[in-house]
């Protein structure tokens, strides 16, 4: 086909010429329209992804949350889902409930409803949603189940809802059941009622973030039906099955992506964007994780939008995802409509696909085109089959109500593997002669189209260098307020809260507060409470802290870590050096794990006191050294023990422990050691020479 040239665009991506085979689109609204759209969100949470974003400092913070939420901006993102803390791990670390007990309330914990406030602060129009990974213990009654008594489970979520619009003035716009396990029909059905119950009708349900079984139990259940408003299912590789598109129901990815966010990543995410729709009829797409701000060596190292995991220098990356999002986010709001399949949504004929979107006036038309090539856009999960994209010149043909469009703005965003970035490029404007639009796609490339006249690339300085883990370290809790997640600390099992301690000469602790086992999210037995800090290349370290076992509900012992080496839903089997106590039987025990099994050294402690006690521990190369309040308790030679790792502190079993005045020292004294590797693909020290 051969078309008339017309002026050919500033770059050279958009070209209005055509003289090979050009396929034309039409995009036409005569047959109807497709789908409302319900928007594109990013997912704080699942867990303590975002553990590691409040203690950055102020500017760069606020630079971090525009390019986020600020519309018009970057990611501008429609959606913000985060975790109902449940007290457990949940991938990345634990995140605090409301009711760490059935007697206790408490709306100030953690740093979702910070969040959650940030991102409203700059778009008041982004949506709210809430979901558990895990409840505490109570709500069990008794059991590991939170469907034994269904109350339980109802009335503690719909108190974090309206604790969320009573402590902080956040209306909540969607909740969630539990996510990734089973859902409960019942349930669901109660939660329905408690919310409407509470003159919280507008409070949407999303039904059951993670497989596609939920589907059946609502085409034989109408009472169900009525309860759920949409169908949330998470990784469904862009497909979803015909059952559920038949409910009629709004179907989402509720959760997505979780792909490391190098420009790969941008692919994965460019493609998920447009094609969750073409295939699978997936109005919102939510991607785990919003931001990477926790703790490399922590599992899913960066798989945010964007990077920001070292608060201690400020310094931040803005990665593809962000501007992946922004070419769709910038130009659409939720409430406008898909056009149909065939006149503006559909797969390209050389591979990539396109999506149009309607305003709810129908004056404002956005069409966002990708091209991203197989290996260019692999997502972590599932596996992705092979295609192939090829350079191609497109026509799209604008009909029924934009067929009188004579200008569009074209944002186009080339996905480059060398070290360049072209992303989310300046707009430029087209004329769009007897309503066709000529383009020349590449490779791995994003192009919107729109009548929107808005859109941006957000740019602030480039932050300040990347720098290590500062030492010395000290943390005395001092000034932070009750209840609140300190600095850097990255909580793995249990919850560790800022408290006033009732002796004044220690003013504020951090109190490991989780009582009984919480009902977990990881299927491994995460039983002894850990915090980690630091930095996972740390090798030669001394570290000592203050601690004290609770009064009341106390826990039996407490530890010092270094050189702890997992985190996650592996914590358990975290490996390192742990120089527990235990005040009641007077006895320390130095273990090369968290889980007591593999046993260094024990002994008795003779100079113990009452309430609080200082732990010393220092290791420096294969020579470990422990004290108890500045006397020597052990020193010993180890054999085998990880490399490197984090300083970690934490209790013997759940229960209440204390611990304050935390100083980490770099030592640093031996420098002749060799390693080797080791089995599990952990690298273990071997001494090889003396000292
Ligand atoms: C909850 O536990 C209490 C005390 O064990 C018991 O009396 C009650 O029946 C339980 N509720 C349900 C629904 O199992
Ligand atoms: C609460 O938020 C709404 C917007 O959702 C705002 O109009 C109102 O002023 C806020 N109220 C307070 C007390 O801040
Ligand atoms: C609804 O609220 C009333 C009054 O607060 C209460 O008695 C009733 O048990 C509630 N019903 C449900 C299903 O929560
Ligand atoms: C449909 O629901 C009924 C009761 O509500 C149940 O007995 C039956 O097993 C369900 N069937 C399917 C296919 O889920
Ligand atoms: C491209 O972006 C990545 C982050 O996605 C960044 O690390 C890199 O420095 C950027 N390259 C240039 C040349 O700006
Ligand atoms: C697309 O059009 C350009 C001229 O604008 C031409 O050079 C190129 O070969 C065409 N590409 C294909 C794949 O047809
Ligand atoms: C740890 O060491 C590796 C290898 O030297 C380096 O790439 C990485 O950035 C270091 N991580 C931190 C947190 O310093
Ligand atoms: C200890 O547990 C009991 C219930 O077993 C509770 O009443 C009390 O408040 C708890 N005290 C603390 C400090 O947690």
């Amino acid at each position: 086909m051969f078309l008339t040239p017309v002026a050919c665009c500033i770059l050279c991506y958009l070209c209005t010429n055509s003289y090979a085979e050009e396929v034309t689109y039409p995009v036409d609204d005569t047959s109807g329209l497709g789908r409302r759209f319900d928007g594109i969100g990013g997912l704080s949470g699942g867990g303590a992804t975002s553990v590691l974003l409040q203690n950055y400092p102020e500017q760069q913070r606020n630079e971090i949350l525009d390019y986020l939420f600020k519309p018009n901006f970057g990611a501008s993102l429609h959606l913000l889902k985060v975790e109902i803390g449940g007290d457990a791990q949940s991938t990345e670390g634990t995140e605090a409930s409301h009711m760490h007990n059935s007697w206790d309330e408490n709306y100030n914990r953690g740093y979702e409803w910070w969040l959650m406030k940030e991102a409203k602060r700059r778009n008041p129009n982004i949506l709210l949603y809430g979901l558990p990974w895990a409840w505490p213990g109570w709500i069990g009654n008794g059991t590991r189940d939170p469907y034994t008594d269904i109350e339980l489970p109802a009335n503690y979520i719909v108190k974090w809802v309206l604790g969320a619009k009573k402590y902080h003035n956040l209306t909540i716009d969607f909740i969630g059941i539990w996510n990734e396990q089973a859902y409960d029909v019942k349930y669901i059905k109660l939660l329905r009622k408690v919310l409407d119950n509470n003159s919280l009708q507008h409070v949407r349900i999303v039904a059951a973030d993670g497989g596609w079984g939920i589907v059946n139990d609502i085409n034989n259940d109408s009472d169900l039906a009525k309860a759920i408003d949409y169908i949330g299912v998470h990784y469904p590789g862009t497909e979803s099955v015909m059952s559920a598109v038949q409910t009629g129901k709004q179907l989402w990815s509720s959760e997505d992506f979780s792909t490391f966010n190098d420009n790969i990543g941008g692919g994965c995410w460019a493609r998920l964007l447009n094609q969750n729709y073409v295939n699978g009829r997936f109005t919102g797409t939510i991607s785990w994780n919003l931001i990477a701000s926790y703790y490399d060596a922590l599992p899913f190292a960066r798989n945010g939008l964007m990077t920001a995991n070292s608060p201690w220098s400020g310094s931040y990356v803005v990665n593809s995802p962000i501007w992946m999002s922004a070419h769709t986010t910038q130009f659409t709001l939720p409430g406008w409509k898909y056009m149909s399949h065939g006149s503006g949504v559909g797969k390209l004929k050389y591979g990539g696909s396109y999506v149009s979107l309607v305003s709810p006036d129908g004056k404002d038309l956005t069409i966002v085109i990708e091209t991203m090539s197989h290996d260019h856009s692999i997502c972590v999960r599932p596996p992705l089959p092979a295609y192939t994209v090829a350079q191609q010149n497109i026509t799209i043909n604008l009909g029924g109500n934009f067929a009188k469009i004579t200008e569009v703005t074209a944002w186009y965003s080339q996905l480059r593997f060398d070290g360049k970035n072209d992303t989310f490029m300046q707009k430029v404007d087209i004329k769009v002669p007897n309503g066709l639009i000529h383009l020349r796609l590449d490779v791995d490339q994003v192009v919107t189209i729109t009548t929107m006249k808005v859109g941006q690339k957000g740019r602030y300085p480039n932050p300040p260098p990347s720098k290590p883990f500062p030492v010395p370290y000290k943390e005395d809790f001092e000034a932070y307020e009750e209840v609140s997640h300190p600095n850097n600390f990255a909580q793995q099992v249990g919850v560790f809260e800022v408290r006033k301690s009732e002796d004044t000469q220690h003013g504020n602790i951090l109190r490991q507060v989780v009582l009984h086992s919480p009902i977990h999210w990881c299927p491994n037995n995460l039983v002894f409470p850990i915090n980690l800090i630091g930095n996972f290349n740390w090798t030669d370290i001394s570290v000592s802290v203050d601690v004290q076992i609770g009064k009341e509900n106390g826990t039996d012992g407490v530890f010092l870590a270094a050189r702890v080496d997992k985190g996650g839903c592996q914590s358990f089997y975290a490996n390192g050096v742990f120089f527990y106590i235990f005040p009641a039987t007077k006895m320390f025990y130095l273990t090369y794990d968290l889980s007591r099994t593999q046993l260094v050294a024990k002994g008795s402690i003779s100079n113990l006191q009452d309430g609080w006690n200082n732990l010393e521990l220092i290791v420096e190369g294969y020579q470990l050294r422990g004290s108890v309040n500045g006397q020597l308790t052990f020193e010993h030679a180890i054999d085998k023990a990880p490399l490197s790792g984090f300083i970690g502190i934490g209790t013997s079993s759940y229960g209440i422990a204390d611990f304050d005045n935390l100083h980490i020292f770099d030592t640093n004294k031996f420098t002749d050691i060799s390693y080797e590797e080791h089995i599990d693909e952990t690298l273990y020290f071997v001494p090889k020479h003396k000292p």
